[in-house]
Parts: structure tokens; C-alpha cells; sequence
């Protein structure tokens, strides 16, 4: 596919988003619109792709990077067939075949731009464009058909008369054209129209002029036709594309529980004999590898989910990695650059920070780990968290292989406890304990004896107990 090149028709604002967004900019299903169009065209095996940008190009750029694309800028927005000049003024010399795209219609399919390019071929036309039949056609341009069956014209909405509306069959905006043909017609196009723009469908006219035709072809599925021009088409696109990506995924041997319910960005790569619960976000660029469990309420963000591990319900991650059989959750808060390691378990009500965790160990109930190196098979009790921060920088916290921290510690950083080392429930430690040593810090633990009886009588009226007289709470129980 050497000599075929797609021009994609990107530089608009989108003024039905109500957005400072470019229309092509908005995500669906986690990547911009006008991604999905270059990634059909990619998938159709077209290498070479001139994005044409004007309203926000900055934000579209990203993408043009993504697939290594050329730009044109087109300065002012004259219409669709003004987006096609300025990109086929950046068309190498080689190119004898141009699918034209437009950014906003996230939905098509490669198979089916390879299908437009044979139509093409096969019937000898000078164009070809993909056609939809939709139950509401309101908005689109209208293909008005030769007794033939080719294209007579294609009519904008604003340009219509009643009886031109009363047609189903719409323009996709996705055309497969003969390269000298567009290079001909292009700058004979005016603007004699509602809009006062150049139209890229009044080429209709220029190859009936010629003699030669455009033949269309109706999509099998008519959502491949869709552009996003609302916020409200943007949810349709999006929902499409979900379904499209989950059913990709449960055909892979993934289960998903409840598909209407389950939310699986494009990029997200999930191994065979996952389940994914409802009420799951993926995103990103994760990676889930196989037999991973994601129960409820999860949300996966850029992250790496080891074959096996569980992540249970409401555990939020972020540009973490879980190894494998590593079981994390309920209620758990990776944050970003928090490695933990094989068969380690991570329980509820704990966040952890850029720290890793080695292989085994444990970290339970309500714990805050930040900027720490963890050995293999430690146990940090409930309670314990790493003061990494004195206000002005954050220190690490190094605890080794083995180590038991107990319940209610507070490790001071920079600190670090050899491997072996037990803390004692309730410390402060703020100084770098060695291996195999005991370390305990408590304040000395006073009792005054019948202390509430005498003091604060009330207390004990509002919990329904009687008062003691003096002499009874002497010494007893
Ligand atoms: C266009 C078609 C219409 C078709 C519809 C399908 C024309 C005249 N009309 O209408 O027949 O049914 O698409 O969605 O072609 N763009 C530019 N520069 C411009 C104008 C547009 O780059 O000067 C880009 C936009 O960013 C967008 C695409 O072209 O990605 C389509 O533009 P839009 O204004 O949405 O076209 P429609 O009015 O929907
Ligand atoms: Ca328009």
C-alpha cells in the first residue's frame, strides 16, 4: 500500500461541543477521536497519513506523533473540500490512490476502508464513498443516486429541500479517490452554497462533468457512518467502541460479568481467564495479564497486573505494578511508581507511594507506605505508617527481608531497619535499627485506680452504670 495515502480532516473547532477542545480532541473510550480514525487507516495498511490541523492543532499533535504523520495547516476553515487542498499539497509524488478521512468519525472500521479502495478499482471510478442508511438522518449529507445506483450529488442538510431530507442514505465523510482526479477537481469547487463553504461532496459534480462516476457503498453497520458533532454523540461514540472493545476481549477467553457495566479503554490488554467484575475501570495503557481477578469498583489506571493476581473490590491503582498472585484490596490506593511484589498481600484501607514491596510480605489494615524499599516476607502492622515527609523534602524508609513491624509504628525517614528486626507495637523510630535487634519506644503506662468514679461520675451515669461508692473501687476489677 506504497502509493495510497489517507488525508485526515482534523482542523476544525466543533462548535456544537461547546468545547475550547477541538472537536477531534475529545477522548472516546480513552484516545482522541481523530486516533481512532489514524488507527483504521493504519490497520487498513495505509502507512502514509497528512493530518490536516487548524482550531487547536497543539491538542492534535500528540496524535499526528502517534502515527508519524505529516501536517498541513489549514489557517481559516473553509470547508472540507478547502481541509483537502491543503493536504494534498503534502503528498509525496509516489501517491496514486487518497482515502480521505474525517477526524470526527471515531467508529470505522479498516476492513471497511480496504473495501471502499477495491469498490473503487473494480468499477473504474474516479471516487468512491462510504454511504450509511440511518434511521435519522438528520444532519448529514444526503446521496442522491444516478438510475444507475451511482452518486448524482451529495446534498448538506442546509442545502436541502424536503424531499432531498426525506433520503436515509447519508455521506459518511470517508471518500477513496483517485489522486489526479482530486488533484483536478479540488480547486475548481466553489462556495456558492448555504455555508459559503467549499464542500469536499461537490467533487460529485466535477467527475459527471468528466464523464466518469462515484459509486457508493452502503456500510454494513450503519454506526461506522457516525461523526461525533455533540457531546451526546461523543457518549454514543464512546458506548459503541466499549461494546466493540469487550466483546473483543470476552472472544480472547476474558469474562466480563456484566458488559454494561464494565468500562475498558482501547490500549488496555487483558490475558486470557481474567474476570472483570462490574463497575471496573481499565485505562490507559494497562496491561492485565491471565487469570487476574478484578473484583468490583476497581479502577486501573496505566498500570501492570501480574498473571494471578486479585485486585479486590474498590482498590484504585495508578502507574503501579502488582506481580504475580499478589492480592491487594479491598479499599486499597496505589499510587504511581508502588511495585508490589509476588504473593505479597496489600490489605484493605492501605496506601502505598512509590515504594516496593517484596515478595510476601504483608501490610494489612489501614497502613501509609510512602518511599520505601520493603523486603520479602515482612509484616507491617496495622496502623504503621512512614513519616517521609518533614515538611520540606520526602526520605525514604528501608525495611529488610523479615522484618515485623508492630501495630501503631511510625518510622521517621530517613530511616532503615536490618533485616530480621522486630518493632515493637507503638513505636517512634528515628533511628536506623540493625538486623535481628529489638527496637520499642513507649511512654510509661500510669493507672490511678477508681480515677472516673471519684473525677467523672457523670461518664459513667451516661453509660448506664452505677457509681461505686469509694471503698469498692479500691483495687478491684
Ligand atoms: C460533512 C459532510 C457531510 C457528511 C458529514 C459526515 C461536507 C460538505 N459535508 O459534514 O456530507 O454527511 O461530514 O460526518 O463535506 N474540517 C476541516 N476543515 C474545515 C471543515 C471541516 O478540517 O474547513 C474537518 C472537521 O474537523 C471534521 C471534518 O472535517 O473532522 C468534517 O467536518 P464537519 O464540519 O463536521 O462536517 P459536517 O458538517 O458534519
Ligand atoms: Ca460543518
Amino acid at each position: 500500500m506504497k502509493e495510497i495515502s489517507a488525508i485526515i480532516l482534523a482542523a476544525g473547532k466543533g462548535k456544537r461541543m461547546k468545547s475550547a477542545l477541538p472537536k477531534v480532541a475529545h477522548p472516546v473510550l480513552g484516545r482522541p477521536a481523530v486516533w481512532h480514525v489514524a488507527a483504521a487507516a493504519r490497520d487498513a495498511g495505509i502507512r502514509d497519513m497528512v493530518f490536516v490541523l487548524g482550531f487547536g492543532r497543539d491538542k492534535v499533535l500528540p496524535t499526528v506523533e502517534d502515527f508519524r504523520g505529516r501536517v498541513a495547516i489549514q489557517e481559516s476553515q473553509f470547508g472540507t473540500g478547502d481541509a483537502a487542498r491543503c493536504g494534498l499539497a503534502q503528498l509525496p509524488a509516489r501517491i496514486r490512490e487518497v482515502v480521505v478521512l474525517c477526524g470526527d468519525a471515531p467508529l470505522l472500521r479498516p476492513e471497511t476502508i480496504r473495501a471502499l479502495l477495491s469498490v473503487r478499482r473494480r468499477k473504474g471510478a474516479v471516487a468512491s464513498v462510504l454511504t450509511g442508511v440511518l434511521d435519522d438522518p438528520t444532519g448529514y449529507g444526503r446521496i442522491v443516486r444516478n438510475p444507475d445506483g451511482t452518486v448524482a450529488r451529495i446534498v448538506e442538510e442546509k442545502d436541502a429541500d424536503d424531499s432531498v431530507r426525506k433520503i436515509r442514505e447519508v455521506n459518511s465523510g470517508t471518500y477513496a479517490f483517485d489522486r489526479a482526479f482530486l488533484e483536478s477537481g479540488l480547486p475548481r469547487l466553489t462556495d456558492v452554497n448555504a455555508q459559503r463553504e467549499y464542500y469536499l461532496t461537490d467533487l460529485v459534480l466535477e467527475a459527471l462533468a468528466l464523464g466518469r462516476c462515484v459509486v457508493p457503498m452502503v456500510a454494513g453497520d450503519p454506526d461506522e457512518v457516525r461523526g461525533i458533532n455533540s457531546r451526546a454523540e461523543l457518549a454514543g461514540a464512546t458506548g459503541i467502541l466499549r461494546k466493540r472493545k469487550l466483546s473483543a476481549l470476552m472472544d480472547s477467553g476474558v469474562t466480563v460479568v456484566d458488559p454494561d457495566r464494565t468500562h475498558v479503554e482501547t490500549k488496555v490488554r487483558v490475558g486470557q481467564d481474567s474476570v472483570i467484575e462490574p463497575g471496573v475501570f481499565l485505562t490507559g495503557a494497562s496491561r492485565i495479564g491471565r487469570g487476574v481477578l478484578v473484583q468490583a469498583g476497581c479502577i486501573v489506571q496505566d498500570s501492570v497486573v501480574e498473571d494471578g493476581a486479585q485486585l479486590r473490590p474498590y482498590t484504585v491503582i495508578s502507574q503501579a505494578r502488582v506481580r504475580k498472585n499478589a492480592v491487594v484490596g479491598p479499599f486499597v490506593h496505589l499510587r504511581p511508581l508502588s511495585d508490589i511484589g509476588e504473593d505479597a498481600r496489600i490489605g484493605n484501607f492501605v496506601e502505598v507511594k512509590k515504594s516496593r514491596i517484596g515478595r510476601g510480605t504483608k501490610a494489612n489494615h489501614l497502613i501509609y507506605i510512602g518511599d520505601a524499599v520493603v523486603g520479602k516476607n515482612a509484616n507491617v502492622g496495622a496502623g504503621s505508617i512512614t513519616c517521609n515527609y518533614d515538611g520540606i523534602s520526602k526520605h525514604t524508609t528501608v525495611l529488610g527481608d523479615g522484618v515485623f513491624v508492630g501495630s501503631d509504628t511510625m518510622l521517621i525517614a530517613p530511616v532503615s531497619v536490618g533485616k530480621g528486626a522486630l518493632i515493637g507495637a507503638g513505636t517512634t523510630v528515628t533511628r536506623n535499627v540493625p538486623a535481628y535487634a529489638l527496637a520499642m519506644s513507649r511512654a510509661e503506662l500510669k493507672i490511678a485506680e477508681g480515677w472516673v468514679a471519684r473525677k467523672k461520675p457523670g461518664l459513667l451515669r451516661k453509660s448506664g452504670l452505677a457509681v461505686p461508692s469509694p471503698k469498692k473501687t479500691k483495687g478491684g476489677a
